[in-house]
């Protein structure tokens, strides 16, 4: 299974919105006979590659399938019908999916034709790995990550408005990896207007990658950069609601600090991921990470769980987790 996690990888920016699963095929003596992950949409669900990869040497074997395999017709045939054919004896899933498409009836379908299923083998891992698809698909909304860039003294802006840069190349060229594994990435109206970023993802490397949808809350102005976007008002539960039904999985929310409050006091983020630079501004006139009220005492701060901690270049790119999320196993990224 952990292998079939590794190989998942590959459809990570790929398959949304289908969840990014991986299979391994084991033949009856023992040897790794096919492997593959998630195709784009329209292509092969894994168990079709790693089956397609097997041919009759699956027969007999065991398949180890990260999430449920399917049962029903969609661009695709079933997976359970693949795996029925192909003569599987045995198939281990890490995670039930709970697609209402899915949801138990895949496993039912192997067991009614004699396959054995082992379930929950990785489950934690599985669930952890796929929490954009399993959030999408248990809620209707997306996974909501928000990402801000900090001095140490918890300032997202000087008072003049500028904010380039806080950090270095090193957080900045992660901060795009991030863009990278979201579907859709919302900054507000007054961002638009006072840092006109383009919103696109660029990585380092110059691989090109699938470009998450651009999203603003009011209106962009006209020329802005990130145009062509989507422009969507009002209460943010409709907000996120809107975006799910687009089948966008993960949303990356970059600010300001008008939109980071709203979205933090309606409890609607799912990761923080703060970059801490090792500046100060150095007073209270800086434009701090969250506008508007906060808690009014002490006990009622909000509390979360560090779940990763990393160095760049000069900065510290922390991530946390709402604590009840982090209590039911977290939302670690997958190494
Ligand atoms: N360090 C960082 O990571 C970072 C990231 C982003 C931005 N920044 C900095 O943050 C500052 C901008 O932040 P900000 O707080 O002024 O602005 P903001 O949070 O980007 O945008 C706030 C504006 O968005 C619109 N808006 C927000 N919620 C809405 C909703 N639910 N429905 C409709 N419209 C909605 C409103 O636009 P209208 O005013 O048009 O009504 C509102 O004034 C800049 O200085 C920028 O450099 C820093």
């Amino acid at each position: 299974m952990a292998r079939a996690l590794a190989v998942s990888a590959a459809a990570r920016r790929r398959s949304s919105p289908n969840p990014w699963v991986g299979c391994v095929v084991v033949s009856a003596s023992g040897e790794v006979v096919g492997e593959g992950a998630t195709e784009p949409p329209g292509g092969r669900h894994a168990e079709a590659v790693a089956l397609d990869a097997a041919g009759e040497r699956a027969r007999g074997g065991t398949a180890y399938v990260t999430l449920e395999p399917c049962p029903h017709v969609g661009r695709t045939p079933p997976c359970t019908s693949r795996l029925i054919e192909a003569g599987l004896a045995r198939v281990v899933v890490a995670l039930p999916d709970p697609d209402e498409q899915v949801a138990g009836a895949g496993i039912g379908l192997l067991e009614q034709a004699g396959v054995e299923v082992v379930t929950g083998v990785g489950g934690e891992k599985a669930a952890e790995w796929l929490a954009p698809y399993l959030t999408h698909r248990r809620s209707g909304r997306p996974l909501v990550v928000l990402k801000l860039a900090l001095t140490l003294d918890g300032r997202l802006a000087a008072p003049d408005g500028s904010s380039k840069w806080i950090t270095g190349e090193e957080a900045r060229a992660d901060a795009q990896e991030l863009r990278a594994d979201s579907d859709a990435v919302l900054v507000g109206a007054g961002t638009a207007r006072a840092d006109d970023p383009r919103l696109t993802a660029r990585l380092a490397d110059g691989e090109t990658v699938r470009q998450p949808l651009r999203v603003v809350l009011g209106r962009a102005p006209a020329g802005a950069r990130l145009r062509p976007a989507l422009e969507l008002s009002g209460d943010l539960g409709g907000v996120l609601d809107e975006l799910g039904r687009r089948g966008i999985l993960q949303l990356l929310v970059e600010g300001g600090g008008a939109v980071a409050g709203q979205f933090h006091r309606r409890r609607l983020v799912d990761r923080y991921v703060f970059y801490l630079a090792p500046a100060l501004l150095g007073g209270d006139d800086g434009r701090p990470a969250f506008a508007g009220p906060g808690v009014a005492t002490m006990a009622e701060a909000w509390r979360g769980e560090i779940v990763s901690l990393r160095r760049l270049g000069p900065d510290l790119r922390l991530d946390l987790l709402p604590a009840p999320l982090a209590a039911g196993g977290g939302l670690l990224t997958l190494q």
